[in-house]
């Protein structure tokens, strides 16, 4: 095979320039979904030819066929029917076809976790023993998946190296990272913009990443000291972000008790210039950040004395995960002042990605609230503009929001998709829906009301005819 034969290079940066210049640098990007795909791009649209190695059959024959899979990354297609006719761009799910011929190895794997918080890696260490034995000598690892501090020193440098003797950490291959910090939907617009970090086992392979990086993206590239303080560092924004979502979580739950609309207090308290806005909904999804927070705390568990460390972060967690039920608290509150307890009763959630205006229901709370719904012989009925057609949580979506809000007895607006932040409550109202949930602050609860709809809004408590029903905020976690 090609690997073993070819001679143990050992570039610098200045080797790595000339390569750049004279297009004769390989990237393989392992892993081509959310970020993996628009990164394999970026790389393919600066000049460097990328080869896409990802498990998902019908993935790489999509690609294969020119049907583009990313259609809610703005940008990203343009790209695609860019680089991809020109041959700068190939995908496979051979392993032994990509890995050895690439000078650089960018892993962009899922880094998901259990039912119990608990992290999984199993992608991330399925890779790195294929790379044991189809590594190039002096090619360049780089963590992109977000892994716990210390993940990259202690298990993917042995599991890379293996038992053999072909391969020792940055003597004849460099292990680093550069963790993704993009946003889905505006993936590109991220990749433009947001600094990265980058970290390294030595000081040789920090500086070919920020090399190449550097050649592809326009943005700072931020020296990290190692992996495990990049890794921190990308931890830490998003925990920051799951611990200041649960505490305006509880801020609404509260000030739907006391009358007060957070929204207000939110706008009026971001004019001091050190409150920084988060906003309350229907809970937090989608792959990062409830995965970030147990990630912290795994790696806390694992130090001596550290599973009583972080208890802020467990609270956040619990407060967060305390949101659909809450929102079901809601919706029952308002049935009732609607008098339509009794009986089958047909909801419509609205929006189920876990974020606005993407395609993503990965740990979304709609999912919960589903399941929460059904446990009580609710029937659901799903609408979200990006899943149109689809089964999610066991429901077709339907065609439109009118056509499923029709004979429904309420609404949830999970998450508010630009379609959805503009509906009518009068719209609504005339589809024969009674009740109206909002989770995301885009109904007016005035105008809902004038409509002749029961109005609960997620932190609304002047919206509410009757805030502080007996079950509505009743805190559980
Ligand atoms: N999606 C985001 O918002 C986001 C943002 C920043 C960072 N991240 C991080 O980036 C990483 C990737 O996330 P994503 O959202 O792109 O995941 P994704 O699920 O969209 O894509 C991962 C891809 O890896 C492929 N894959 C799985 N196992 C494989 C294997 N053994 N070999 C080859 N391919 C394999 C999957 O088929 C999939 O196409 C994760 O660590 C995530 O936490 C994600």
């Amino acid at each position: 095979m090609e690997h073993e034969t070819r001679p143990t290079p050992i570039l610098y940066a200045n080797d790595i320039r000339a390569r750049l210049r004279t297009g004769r640098f390989r990237v393989c990007v392992v892993g081509i979904g959310r970020i993996g795909l628009p990164t394999a791009l970026s790389f393919a649209r600066s000049g460097i030819k990328v080869t896409g190695l990802d498990i998902n059959e019908s993935l790489i024959s999509k690609i294969r066929s020119s049907d583009f899979p990313l259609d809610d990354e703005p940008g990203c297609r343009d790209i695609f029917e860019s680089v991809y006719p020109r041959g700068m761009l190939s995908v496979t799910d051979d392993p032994a076809e990509a890995i050895p011929n690439a000078d650089m190895v960018l892993l962009s794997l899922p880094t998901p976790m259990d039912a119990f918080g608990n992290p999984h890696y199993t992608a991330l260490e399925s890779v790195a023993s294929q790379l044991n034995s189809l590594l190039a000598l002096g090619s360049v690892v780089v963590v992109e998946s977000t892994v716990e501090p210390n993940f990259v020193e202690s298990e993917m440098a042995p599991l890379i190296e293996g038992d053999s003797s072909r391969l020792k950490v940055s003597e004849n291959f460099g292990l680093g990272v550069c963790p993704e910090t993009a946003n889905p939907g505006q993936i590109l617009d991220d990749f433009g913009s947001l600094p990265r970090l980058v970290g390294a086992m030595d000081e040789r392979t920090a500086e070919i990443i920020s090399e190449v990086y550097g050649h592809v993206f326009p943005v700072e590239l931020v020296r990290m000291p190692d992996c495990r303080t990049a890794n921190a560092v990308k931890l830490t924004t998003n925990v920051f972000r799951d611990v200041n979502i649960a505490f305006v979580n509880e801020l609404a739950i509260l000030f739907e008790r006391l009358g007060i609309d957070v929204n207000i207090v939110l706008e009026a308290a971001k004019r001091k210039y050190n409150f920084e806005p988060h906003y309350p909904g229907a809970g937090v999804g989608g792959p990062c950040l409830p995965v970030n927070s147990y990630q912290m705390l795994n790696v806390a568990s694992r130090i001596a004395g550290g599973s009583s460390l972080l208890g802020m972060v467990r609270a956040g967690r619990r407060a967060n995960e305390f949101m659909p039920s809450h929102v079901v608290d809601l919706l029952y509150d308002g049935l009732r002042e609607a008098g339509s307890t009794d009986g089958a009763l047909t909801v419509a959630l609205l929006g189920v990605s876990y974020k606005p205006n993407v395609r993503d229901v990965q740990l979304a709370p709609s999912g919960e609230i589903a399941r929460l719904l059904r446990s009580r012989n609710v029937d659901i009925k799903i609408y979200d503009p990006h899943y149109a057609g689809d089964m999610v949580f066991g429901a077709r979506v339907g065609g439109s929001a009118a056509e499923i809000m029709r004979g429904v007895d309420a609404a949830v607006l999970v998450t508010a998709h630009d379609e959805l932040r503009v509906l009518e409550a009068r719209a609504i109202r005339e589809s024969g829906c009674r009740v109206i949930v909002d989770c995301c602050g885009a109904i007016d609860p005035a105008a809902a009301v004038t409509a002749g709809l029961v109005y609960r809004g997620v932190g609304r408590g002047a919206g509410s005819t009757d805030a502080g029903g007996d079950d509505v905020g009743a805190h559980s976690s």
